[in-house]
C-alpha cells in the first residue's frame, strides 16, 4: 500500500519543543522534575514521563509545598505569579512556553504597563488564556462569542489592546474585532493567532482529496483530532479514526491503493510511524 503522510501530522513546533525539553531534563538527571500541568494531553506520554520520575503539579498551592527540584513550564505558558512562586521557593525553572505564546505575554505586560486595557479573544477557561491574563497589570477581559463582545464595555478614557488566544479561528477573530471596533473605542489590534492548527487542517483536507482512504490518528477526546476527522470525512468517504494500532484491523475496500495519514496535535511521532509502517506492510 502506498502512503501519503502529512508533514504537519502530530505535534506542532511548540508542543514538540516542550516534550523534548522534559526528556532532555530527564537525561540531565539534576534532581526531581515537575511539570506545571500535564506537558501534553496524551495519556501515554504523560504516563511514560511519570514512569521516568516526572510529577505533574496542578496548582499554585501545590507548587507552594515544594522545597527542591526543577519545574518545567509547558507550551501553554503560565501567569507571571507562577514564576514568582518558583523563584521564591528556590526551585529551578525551565521555561518551555511556546515563543508564540511568550510574545503575547510580552505584549500584554507592556501595553497594560502604559495604561492600556487588555481584551483577549479566546476561551476564558483555557490554561493559555489564564496564563495571558496573568501578565496584565490591569484586569484583562476575555470574550469568545459575538454576544459576549456585543455586551462588553471598557473605560472610554483609555485605549484597548486586543490580542487573541493562539488557536482561535482567524475569521471569527476578525468578526469579533469588527463588532468591537464599531463601539468607537481607541483600539490597537495584534493578531497573535498561530497558524499551526490551520496549516494542519488545510494539509489534511488536501491529502484526503487525493487518496483512496484516509487515516486520522489521535485520541477520541482530542477536539482537534475530531475536527481533522470531520474535515477529512467531508472529502474522502473512506476516512478512519485511528486511536491505536488495534484500530487497524480494518477491511479496506479492494480498490484502495493510496492511503493518506494525518494526526492530531497531541499524537506522538512514534504512534504515527507505527501506523504508517503497518499500513505499508499489512494492507
Ligand atoms: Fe503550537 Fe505554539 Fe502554535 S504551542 S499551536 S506552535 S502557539
Amino acid at each position: 500500500m502506498e502512503v501519503l503522510l502529512a508533514k504537519t501530522a502530530g505535534f506542532c513546533f511548540g508542543v514538540k519543543r516542550a516534550v523534548d525539553t522534559v526528556y532532555e531534563q530527564i537525561r540531565k538527571q539534576e534532581g526531581k522534575i515537575y511539570t506545571f500541568g500535564p506537558i501534553i494531553h496524551n495519556e501515554q506520554v504523560v504516563q511514560d514521563l511519570e514512569e521516568k520520575g516526572v510529577t505533574v503539579i496542578s496548582s499554585a498551592e501545590e507548587l507552594e509545598t515544594l522545597t527542591a527540584g526543577t519545574v518545567i513550564i509547558r507550551s501553554h505558558g503560565v501567569p507571571k505569579r507562577i514564576y514568582e512562586i518558583i523563584e521564591r521557593r528556590g526551585l529551578r525553572c525551565v521555561d518551555a512556553t511556546c515563543p508564540f505564546v511568550k510574545r503575547i505575554h510580552r505584549i500584554v505586560e507592556q501595553e497594560s504597563a502604559v495604561g492600556k486595557q487588555i481584551l483577549i479573544i479566546g476561551n476564558a477557561g483555557h490554561p493559555e488564556v489564564e496564563g495571558i491574563m496573568g501578565w496584565s497589570h490591569t484586569p484583562a477581559k476575555v470574550v469568545e462569542t459575538r454576544e459576549e463582545i456585543a455586551d462588553l464595555t471598557f473605560d472610554r478614557s483609555k485605549s484597548v489592546c486586543i490580542v487573541s488566544q493562539t488557536t482561535f479561528n482567524y475569521n471569527k477573530f476578525q468578526e469579533l474585532v469588527e463588532i468591537f471596533a464599531e463601539k468607537g473605542y481607541d483600539i490597537s489590534v495584534v493578531n497573535t493567532i498561530c497558524n499551526a492548527t490551520e496549516e494542519r487542517q488545510t494539509e489534511a483536507r488536501e491529502i484526503a482529496a487525493k487518496v483512496d482512504a484516509m487515516m486520522v490518528i489521535g485520541g477520541r477526546h482530542s477536539s482537534n483530532t475530531r475536527k481533522l476527522y470531520e474535515i477529512c470525512s467531508g472529502v474522502c468517504a473512506n476516512t478512519y479514526f485511528v486511536q491505536a494500532l488495534d484500530d487497524l484491523h480494518l477491511d479496506l475496500p479492494a480498490s484502495v491503493r493510496l492511503v493518506g495519514i494525518t494526526a492530531g496535535a497531541s499524537t506522538p511521532n512514534k504512534i504515527i510511524e507505527e501506523v504508517q509502517r503497518n499500513v505499508r506492510i499489512n494492507f
